[in-house]
C-alpha cells in the first residue's frame, strides 16, 4: 500500500494492546521515513480535548446515550476540519486511534442507538472521510480483560461492564463484514512482535 495521502486508523476493544500496536507501528512509520499525523479520538484538537474530558468524566452519570454520541460526532467534526483534511490533502499519511467505527461499535450497537442514527450525525461530521484501511486488534472482551487484568475504572466508558464490552466487541465484528475490503482483522494472542508483523503484511507495507 502506498502510504502518502492515506488515512488508517486502529480500533479494538479496551485492553486490545492497541496503544502498544500503535506505539510500534508509529516507530515503523518513522524509522522509514514516512511522514504522518497521529491523531486520537475523542480528542486531538483542543476543543476536542475540552469534549473528551465531559463524555469521559465519571461524574456525568445522566449522560444520555443520544448525548454522548453527538458528542462523539461534534468532537469528529472538529478533529476532521482542523487536523485531518488539511494533513490527507497535502499528501501526509494520517493515523488516528479510534474513528468511527467506535462510534458504530460502541454507539450504534453496545447502546443500541442503531447503524441509521450513528450514521446520520456522522455524515454531518466526517463529510465522506472514511479511512482507506482500519485495524482491528481482535480479541474479545474478555480476552482483553483478563490480559489487562481488568478495567482500570477511570473513565465512565470503561466502567460500563462485562456485558457492554462483549456488545463492543461482537459490534465491531458485524461492522467488519459491512466493511471487508477497509477492514483488517488482526490477530492479537500472540507476541506483541509477532502482531505487529501481522499489521504491516496485511497493510501490504
Ligand atoms: P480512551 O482512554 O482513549 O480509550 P482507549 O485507550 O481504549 O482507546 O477512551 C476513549 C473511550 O471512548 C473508549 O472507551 C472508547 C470510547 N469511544 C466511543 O464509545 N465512541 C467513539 O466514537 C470513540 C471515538 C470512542
Amino acid at each position: 500500500m502506498i502510504m502518502k495521502g492515506k488515512f488508517i486508523t486502529f480500533e479494538g476493544c479496551e485492553g486490545s494492546g492497541k496503544s502498544t500496536q500503535i506505539e510500534l507501528f508509529r516507530k515503523y512509520l518513522e524509522n522509514n521515513g514516512i511522514e504522518y499525523l497521529f491523531v486520537r479520538e475523542p480528542g486531538g484538537t483542543e476543543i476536542s480535548e475540552k469534549i473528551r474530558a465531559i463524555i469521559l468524566d465519571v461524574q456525568n452519570k445522566e449522560m444520555t446515550d443520544e448525548a454522548e454520541a453527538l458528542l462523539y460526532a461534534s468532537a469528529r467534526a472538529q478533529l476532521i476540519k482542523e487536523k485531518i483534511l488539511p494533513a490527507l490533502n497535502s499528501g501526509k499519511l494520517v493515523l488516528c486511534d479510534r474513528y468511527i467505527d467506535s462510534s458504530f461499535a460502541y454507539q450504534a450497537y453496545a447502546r443500541g442507538l442503531g447503524m441509521d442514527f450513528i450514521t446520520k450525525i456522522n455524515s454531518y461530521a466526517i463529510e465522506n472521510c472514511m479511512p482507506d484501511k482500519t485495524v482491528f486488534l481482535n480479541i474479545s472482551s474478555r480476552d482483553a480483560f483478563l490480559r489487562k487484568g481488568g478495567a482500570d475504572k477511570d473513565d465512565r466508558i470503561e466502567l460500563s461492564g462485562a456485558d457492554f464490552h462483549q456488545k463492543v466487541y461482537e459490534g465491531y465484528l458485524k461492522v467488519a463484514k459491512d466493511y471487508p475490503d477497509r477492514f483488517l482483522l488482526i490477530d492479537c494472542l500472540g507476541e506483541k512482535q509477532q502482531t505487529h508483523e501481522n499489521i504491516i503484511k496485511a497493510l501490504g507495507i
